[in-house]
């Protein structure tokens, strides 16, 4: 029930098609994936050799393999999915929790969930700024281990993404492969680092990856994709030993055999996504993560490579989707659905009226349809209302919701009116027709707002009679680009009772062109609100707007300051356009009227003449007066910053203005 009221009140549930190509499994398969074989010397020998893999056919599993769904693969410790909260979907396991930019930093750090881009349709994932972490419970515990995750970074230079640490060493997933350090079993003193990975190793930014990497007392399977990265004995022709070059191998140790000490069996382990005991803003030191990582499950076994690809596949099989149509008969409401890719334990249904949309009715309560259901009869729904429907379907893993349905009307008895409005992509004109229920029409008005507002609507047509219009464009009267106009038939009956139609979603049309929002703040230099800066406005890298962009000097603590007044209490996003040409990330920390707010990370953009706004913080402000100050907290002060962004998170909110500073 509480799903449901959060589906309806959000309108978050758009169908989304998987972005995904088929990525192009590679099959061949060669003294790889043999996880029960890999602590038999023999095959580890014969294995060794160069890393070429031709037409070599698949293993066959184990006799006693079973091949799983993709939800229930054995030894599931944890399962994150980001649906809208950082909970384990197993129940096993705690919530994970929002830290800062290192493991230590456990009093700071916020991670947002992104609704709309997780690897499935209608699913979402955990969304890192680059400066935070989620700290995970002590999930890995035993001698094996598997780990399966989408990983979509946003900048080249990935940072951490997966981490273990205890007292016996740690575990690395980062964008150049798996690095083990600590008690390695390698090198004289048998802690030599390793990274397991290969060439094949690639993160593409801005698209999703799946990572899965499963260890069998130490030794290592690493996949991306689907496809094997690294296996058992691929150290030859690799450097996987003291550090990452691979020409130079004076460092390298020879060994015969590339598997690593237990570092995690009844110890106290740290576990966490996005950053390490290392990662920091800093030159030189490995970044927090910065992107999008959905789908994230730890198990305590080594999961056999079938159900790897079983996984990396779930979104080539683009993941489940679930549509439910309600169609009227009589005073019932038939509802169908289909499920695909959804293996239901059960289904429960749930109805919301236009006219009240605060009761949610969970139509099956306590008692959920069998999974194999695909229809319901809603009998006796109370008439002369507009209604849709959601269904939630449960699997053993998760909740699966369908997108709302059209509203769908049973006729009733009272005089009702209503609109719907349609833009014609061809002539641009919005074209409204009225559907009218127990009224003996005399005549009616069209009245059209860009708010679902009839008080303060305009009144565009009067004294209409036939039952369709449009609201055309011409000179006089242009609709705003981009624009959702709400339309009203305000309906006079032939005894002179007016009634006026709903602002139902399909009165609603959007005006052709491109929206531009009108209430976002943009403050550049030289004008109110741009208060200072320690250094200069200057103009020589191209690319800014307005008349330049803020050069703080390079030393450290010097700073950018602005000054706003806020109309509208409530939640406002922050950006700040910058380019980084430097090298390393330019961070600054900031204050709203003095008080530490965030640290605000400005990674380097390639070149002093690419600006990007993809900095973003959520802010909550009051409806007062605000200095911002952005002080740089390294030895090169802050990145170029071309100009602030604040824009109310509400559209309905008024604009903050810039205002002169003292
Ligand atoms: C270059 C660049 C400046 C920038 C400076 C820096 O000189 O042109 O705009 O501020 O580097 O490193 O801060
Ligand atoms: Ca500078």
């Amino acid at each position: 029930m509480r799903f449901f009221k959060h589906l309806f009140e959000n309108k978050l549930v758009a169908n989304k098609m998987s972005r995904y190509a088929n990525k192009n499994l590679k099959h061949s398969l060669l003294c790889r994936n043999l996880p029960f074989a890999l602590l038999v010397p023999l095959i580890l020998t014969a294995c060794s050799g160069d890393n070429a893999i031709s037409n070599a056919p698949d293993p066959s599993p184990p006799l006693n393999f079973r091949q799983e769904t993709g939800e229930t693969i054995g030894g599931l410790v944890a399962f994150y999915d980001f649906e809208r909260s950082f909970a384990d979907v197993t129940g096993k396991v705690a919530t994970a929790q929002p830290i800062g930019i290192n493991t230590s930093d456990t009093s700071t750090g916020s991670v947002y969930i992104d609704e709309f881009d997780g690897i499935h349709s209608l699913s979402a994932a955990a969304e890192f700024s680059g400066i935070s972490g989620l700290r995970l419970p002590n999930i890995i515990y035993s001698p094996s281990y598997t780990v399966s995750l989408w990983v979509k970074p946003e900048t080249e230079d990935v940072g951490a993404i997966f981490y273990a640490q205890s007292s016996q060493g740690s575990l690395l997933l980062d964008g150049r492969g798996l690095t083990v350090t600590g008690n390695t079993g390698q090198g004289a003193d048998n802690n030599l680092p390793i990274t397991y990975t290969s060439k094949d190793y690639v993160l593409t930014e801005g698209e999703y990856s799946h990572i899965a990497f499963s260890v069998s007392y130490g030794a290592v399977n690493l996949y991306l994709n689907g496809a094997p990265i690294y296996a058992p004995g691929d150290y030859n022709g690799l450097d996987v030993f003291g550090g990452a070059d691979t020409e130079d191998t004076s460092d390298d140790w020879l060994v015969d055999d590339d598997s690593f000490g237990d570092l995690f069996s009844g110890q106290d382990t740290t576990v966490a996504l996005g950053v390490s005991a290392d990662t920091g803003a800093d030159a030189g030191e490995l970044k927090p993560f910065r992107g999008k990582i959905d789908n994230l499950r730890v198990y305590d076994e080594s999961v056999y490579y079938v159900n790897l690809i079983l996984l990396a596949n779930e979104v080539l099989n683009e993941g489940p989707a679930a549509t439910i149509t309600p169609l009227l008969s009589g005073a019932d409401i038939e509802l169908s659905w289909e499920l695909e890719r959804i293996e239901a334990t059960s289904i429960s249904l749930s109805r919301q009226s236009f006219e009240e949309p605060e009761q949610v009715l969970d139509l099956t309560g306590d008692m959920p349809l069998a999974g194999s259901d695909t229809r319901y009869t809603d009998s006796a729904v109370p008439a002369g209302r507009n209604y849709r429907y959601t269904l939630s379907a449960v699997t053993e893993m998760q909740q699966v919701f369908s997108p709302l349905s059209d509203y769908i009307r049973v006729p009733g008895r009272e005089a009702y009116s209503a609109i719907s409005a349609a833009l014609n992509e061809q002539s641009e004109n919005i074209e409204l027709s009225v559907y009218l229920e127990n009224i003996d029409l005399a005549s009616y008005d069209i009245l059209r707002n860009t708010e679902a507002l009839v008080a303060s609507a305009e009144e565009i047509a009067t004294e209409l009679t036939e039952l369709s219009y449009i609201d055309a464009v011409d000179d006089d009267s242009p609709h705003a680009p981009g624009t959702p106009y709400f339309y009203w038939a305000r309906v006079t009956d032939e005894d002179g009772v007016v009634t006026t139609s709903l602002a139902l979603p399909a009165a609603r049309a959007t005006a052709a062109g491109e929206f531009v929002p009108p209430n976002i703040l943009t403050l550049e230099e030289n004008q109110d609100g741009f208060c200072s800066v320690d250094g200069a406005v200057e103009n020589n890298n191209a690319g800014f707007t307005g008349e330049g962009f803020a050069n703080t000097d390079n030393a450290p603590g010097t700073s950018i300051r602005w000054k706003i007044a806020v109309e509208t209490p409530g939640e406002y996003s922050l950006r700040f356009r910058f380019a980084n040409g430097g090298s390393g990330d330019r961070p600054g920390d900031l204050t709203l009227n003095g008080e530490p707010i965030a640290m605000v990370s400005l990674p380097e953009t390639g070149a002093w003449t690419n600006y990007e706004n993809s900095v973003r913080l959520t802010l909550n402000l009051e409806a007062i007066e605000y200095d911002i100050q952005l002080t740089g907290n390294g030895d090169s002060g802050l990145s170029n910053i071309d100009h602030l962004e604040l824009a109310p998170n509400d559209s309905g909110a008024q604009s903050p203005s810039g205002i002169a500073c003292q």
